[in-house]
């Protein structure tokens, strides 16, 4: 595929020069501020030949989340292009809240805000405690470990399936599943393969929980499909398919960075360490730093719509770079600077307007525990010498490919 990276032409007409590839696995921010200070509104040609317009400043992307000319549109990937699948396959992944517009979108909502009110979900504080507590008894030994592998990433995939009801022995499949999901181009070839073999797992799921229903959200989904007309096989399937995947490698992300960022530095550790307290504005600032969701969300455009000076014709993918968004000088005072005590400034992270993620309360508190355990639990832990940091090449989520960590 490839980009019109806008340095050079200021015509409409988009350019074919780089790799789009070779632009996520370069240095992304740099990349973006191109962007964001000289084409904020850029066209891209789209692996399917079509023209996409990618959007970099701040107060564009907070508005086009919010912008009700700009629609989903089933299952359209975040690059604009579509995998081949078979019908009832793409039938039970495109029906979900977050890829349906109102009214589907309020209805397949509110079946679920219930169990994800600040709450309810403080409730899971002592359930996420014991996960992250076993798995820093598995990292028993100085090291050197991978807190990607070991910690960032099992502790969302735990959380979530004890949520839904997965079984412990079924978690490493679908985490291979998931991870292939969400790399975006790098892995496009595995991407109906991964779709089909999850799909699949979740018929079972529901088929299991429909004759031995738990006390868990596939069940409490299942009571109001079969108990109403509220929604249909097909959304449920996918419902469960878009929680699983909602809430696992973009807090994956949000852990992997947030802990890099304070390990970064001795002084943020040793702050956090002996003041866990400040972790919540620390999260925050991680949050914005090093937004987990670099390209992920998108949008189509139902009519011709105008941003800064640039027309988006009707019919056009519309890509909104959250990352970049936060790196805007124009929004934030410093924003190249990690700041762990920044005063609070809204960020974009959880996305804005009808489709702000309904797991935030989750993600913040998972976020929030994860670390509270990690600086108790290992006080003394610092990156290995001469750590550098590798970021995962996806187009869809922005987090690290390691973090190599002694406690010796
Ligand atoms: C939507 C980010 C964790 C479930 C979104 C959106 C963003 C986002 C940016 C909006 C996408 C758009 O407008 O197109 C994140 C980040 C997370 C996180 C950065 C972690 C740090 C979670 C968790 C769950 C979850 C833990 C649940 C288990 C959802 C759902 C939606 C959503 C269901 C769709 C909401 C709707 O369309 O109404 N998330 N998310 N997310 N997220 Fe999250």
């Amino acid at each position: 595929y490839y980009v019109d990276t806008g340095m050079e032409s200021q015509t409409q007409q988009p350019s074919v020069r780089e790799p789009f590839l070779g632009f996520f696995r370069g240095d992304v921010h740099s990349e973006l501020a191109g962007y964001r200070e000289r084409r904020p509104v850029a066209p891209l040609r789209l692996p399917d030949g079509r023209t996409g317009w990618l959007l970099t400043r701040y107060d564009d992307v907070r508005e086009a989340l919010a912008d009700p000319r700009l629609v989903k549109d089933g299952l359209l990937s975040p690059l604009g292009f579509r995998p081949q699948l078979p019908p009832d396959i793409y039938a039970a992944t495109a029906r979900n809240m977050l890829t349906v517009d109102p009214p589907d979108h309020t209805r397949l909502r509110r079946l679920l805000q219930g169990a994800f009110t600040a709450r309810r979900i403080e409730g899971l504080t002592p359930a996420i405690t014991a996960i992250a507590d076993q798995l820093i008894d598995d990292l028993a030994t100085p090291g050197p470990h991978d807190l990607i592998e070991e910690f960032a990433l099992p502790l969302p995939i735990t959380v979530i399936s004890e949520l839904l009801g997965v079984p412990a022995e079924d978690r490493g499949s679908f985490m291979e599943s998931a991870s292939v999901i969400v790399a975006g181009p790098s892995r496009f070839h595995e991407l109906p393969g991964a779709m089909i073999g999850m799909i699949g797992y979740i018929r079972d799921l529901v088929a299991t929980k429909r004759r031995q229903p738990g006390d868990d959200l596939t069940s409490a989904l299942i009571a109001e499909r079969d108990g109403g007309d509220r929604l249909t096989e097909d959304e449920l399937v996918s419902t469960v398919y878009l929680l699983l995947l909602a809430g696992y490698d973009t807090t994956a992300n949000l852990i992997g960075n947030a802990a890099w960022l304070l390990l970064d530095d001795r002084a943020r550790w040793d702050a956090v360490r002996t003041d866990p307290g400040r972790l919540p504005q620390a999260i925050e600032e991680a949050l914005r730093h090093e937004s987990p969701v670099q390209l992920g969300t998108h949008r189509l455009a139902v009519e011709d719509v105008t941003y800064g000076d640039q027309v988006i014709p009707a019919g056009s993918t519309v890509l909104l770079s959250i990352l970049a968004a936060h790196r805007d000088g124009r929004q934030y005072a410093e924003p190249g600077a990690f700041e762990p005590a920044r005063e609070r400034s809204p960020h974009l992270a959880f996305g804005h307007g009808i489709h702000h993620c309904l797991g935030a309360p989750l993600a913040r508190l998972e976020a929030r525990v994860a670390l509270t355990t990690l600086v108790s639990r290992m006080p003394e832990l610092r990156l290995v010498d001469g750590f550098t940091p590798r970021w995962r090449a996806s187009a869809l989520m922005h987090g690290l490919e390691d973090l190599l960590v002694t406690s010796s």
